[in-house]
């Protein structure tokens, strides 16, 4: 869908965006919000019986990302995916999908948008025992109520792309779990639906089928191009999957951010005590850490040599790279070499410098942020909404 503006430039709508969500079970939410607004915390309000699900979530997915939500259990992950397909209200705030806003909507509206827009993917694809796999992979369409031959035809083709071409007169139970799950995620392809909403929907599989599943969610999106939103407990798939990643504690996201910069400079302990076992080596790219080219001027290569431009460092570098190398491809040349990695554009200019200090310093503690990343409250400043315009600029 298209907008035009002002200046008569078409951007594409945001697919999905959360204004200040809140969801409070119990008592008088409204009035918890209120409190919750005003600085109360969520083990105040859950004195008096009210829990504080999800608190003041705004962020925006665009078209063709996937936007991973990661949190310990009972931080809000699932309420909060709830509340983006419309199975739970919203107790404030907004959430509008394609520019519209799903709050709003009549009960029989929001079922339309819901069973041709939107998908979910859960943990464990309750599948029906009783129909094959193709009838399974065609669920969705049979509630929209889509003729059986068109159906079929677009099952088998959602089973295909999942890998289970061949499978469709099995049953269920004739299925390993991957496979099982793999038949949830065809159903969910098969409808078209633009929203992925997929909760946890690999963490009941084996480490080496979860991350099949996950080449293959990353394989199907690069063509697909679906704008998702997946949640997990696990950091690694986070990061693997999410080209933004929110994190969540006691229903705040407390960061918002590519992989990297969570990596890089984790808002507050927490966030930096999930980082711990990442292998930062093969996430943070050269693009990440890399310094200002003109860091580099007026350094001497081993031999006296001085660098006085681009030209030179890049002529003297003992690697030149691209910014989306993973920084373990630099190690070997920086212990070959005290002069900086050269890191360029498509075009060969440079855009930065690696020096043997910077790399291994981001191996070390993470960095503390230069700019805090948070409000007081622990909510998303205006800097995330800037950087999601940013991204609409690059899309339109
Ligand atoms: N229907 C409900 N009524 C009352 N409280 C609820 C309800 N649903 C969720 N909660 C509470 O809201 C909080 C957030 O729950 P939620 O299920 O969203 O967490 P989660 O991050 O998805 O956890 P998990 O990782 O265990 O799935 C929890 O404290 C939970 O007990
Ligand atoms: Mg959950």
């Amino acid at each position: 869908m298209r907008a035009v503006f002002g200046s008569k430039r078409e951007v594409y709508v945001s697919r999905l965006e959360a204004e200040h969500l809140y969801k409070v079970f119990g008592k008088r939410p409204d009035q918890a919000v209120r409190k919750l607004e005003n600085g109360v915390g969520r083990d105040e309000l859950r004195a008096d019986g009210t829990t504080a699900a999800v608190i003041d979530a705004s962020f925006t997915v665009e078209p063709g990302q996937i936007f991973v939500v990661m949190g310990l259990s009972g931080s809000g992950k699932s309420t909060l995916l709830r509340m983006l397909n419309g199975l739970l209200e919203p107790t404030a705030g907004r959430v509008l999908f394609d520019g519209q806003d799903l709050t709003t909507l009549s009960p029989r509206d929001l079922r339309a948008v819901r069973s041709t827009k939107i998908s979910m993917v859960f943990q464990h694809f309750a599948l029906f025992p009783h129909r094959s796999v193709l009838e399974n992979a065609g669920y969705g369409l049979e509630v929209q109520g889509v003729a059986r031959a068109e159906r079929e035809r677009r099952a088998a083709e959602a089973l295909e792309l999942c890998g289970l071409a061949g499978w469709e007169k099995s049953w269920p139970d004739e299925l390993s779990g991957g496979m099982q799950q793999r038949v949830g995620l065809a159903r969910a392809l098969a409808t078209d639906a633009d929203l992925l909403l997929m909760d946890e929907s690999f963490s009941a599989l084996d480490p080496l089928i979860r991350r099949d599943m996950q080449d293959q969610l990353l394989e199907l999106q690069k063509t697909l191009k679906k704008t998702i939103v997946f949640i997990t407990h696990d950091l690694n798939e986070a990061m693997r999957l999410g080209d933004r990643i929110a994190v969540m504690r006691d229903g705040r996201i407390v960061q918002l951010g590519t992989a990297e910069d969570i990596l890089v400079t984790p808002a507050n302990d927490y966030v930096a005590s999930f980082t711990q076992d990442v292998d930062r080596s093969r996430v943070l790219t050269a693009g990440a850490i890399m310094a200002d080219p003109e860091t580099a001027f007026g350094t001497r290569t081993d031999g006296g040599k001085e660098l006085r431009d681009a030209q030179d460092v890049i002529a003297a570098a003992p690697a030149v790279v691209s910014a989306d190398a993973p920084i373990i491809e630099l190690f070997t040349p920086c212990s070959a070499s005290g002069v900086a990695v050269a890191v360029t554009d498509d075009d060969g200019e440079l855009i930065g410098v690696v020096p043997r200090a910077r790399l291994l310093a981001v191996l070390g503690e993470p960095m503390k942020p230069e700019i805090p990343a948070q409000s007081p409250q622990g909510g998303v400043t205006a800097a995330d909404g800037a950087a999601a315009g940013k991204e609409v600029a690059a899309h339109a």
